[in-house]
């Protein structure tokens, strides 16, 4: 990890650690509006899992570990990997799944073992005050770590400069959802999927790998 890097997680970490704090292990805790809209960002993402079980997910930016709940919910059989720059979350996901012997938590910035998938969820919407190209070279280098950790694709969501104009805030990043389409496209598959119809503020990119 290159020192300006660390620097800024250190700054994502004392933000998501103060609103932990501040709401605890509920949607509020990582930022989102409710459960209906962290479920609908879940569903997104797990459309890049191509079998009904038997398989291995990193979760990059896990938070409290919700996702946890969402996949057992929906497959059998998943190794899970969640990995937080917030000690905080990091804590608060392992006590919380203690009893899931398929469940482990690390703090990272980056994950530490190659699964089939990646997932990231909100990872990429609380710039602070990162000027622009700082934090889009921070989103293309850790897509670069999540396709490296992924055998068989990996997935994320960012919020849209499609927003509309009057409720935009500076200190959220709005990503340019076909620029980073081509980008996935040039540098990690033939197979990706823009998905941009699904009523938030944001789009999910799937990125399909050949075996
Ligand atoms: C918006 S919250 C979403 C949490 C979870 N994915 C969910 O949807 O419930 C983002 C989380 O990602 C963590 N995070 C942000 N950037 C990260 C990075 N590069 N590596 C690891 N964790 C990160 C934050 O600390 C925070 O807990």
């Amino acid at each position: 990890m290159t020192e300006p890097r660390v620097g800024l997680l250190d700054e994502v970490a004392r933000y998501y650690g103060q609103r932990l704090a501040a709401h605890g292990e509920t949607p509020g805790g990582v930022d989102w509006n409710g459960e209906a809209g962290q479920h609908l960002r879940f569903a997104q993402l797990a459309r890049v899992f191509d079998r009904a079980s038997g398989f291995s997910v990193n979760d990059l930016g896990c938070g409290y570990g919700a996702l946890v709940d969402f996949l057992r919910a929906g497959w059998a059989d998943v190794r899970y990997a969640g990995f937080d720059v917030s000690s905080d979350m990091v804590a608060a996901a392992t006590r919380r799944y203690r009893a899931d012997p398929a469940a482990r938590f690390a703090c990272a910035g980056v994950p530490d073992e190659i699964a089939d998938f990646g997932v990231a969820s909100g990872i990429f919407n609380v710039r602070q005050a990162r000027p622009d190209d700082q934090w889009l070279d921070y989103i293309h280098a850790t897509l670069d770590a999540l396709h490296e950790t992924s055998q068989r694709g990996f997935a994320f969501n960012c919020l849209t400069r499609y927003s509309d104009a009057d409720r935009m805030r500076p200190d959220l990043f709005y990503a340019d959802p076909c620029a980073l389409f081509d980008r996935c496209k040039q540098r990690y598959a033939r197979d990706v999927a823009l998905l941009h119809d699904y009523g938030l503020y944001e789009f999910t990119i799937l990125v399909r790998k050949t075996p």
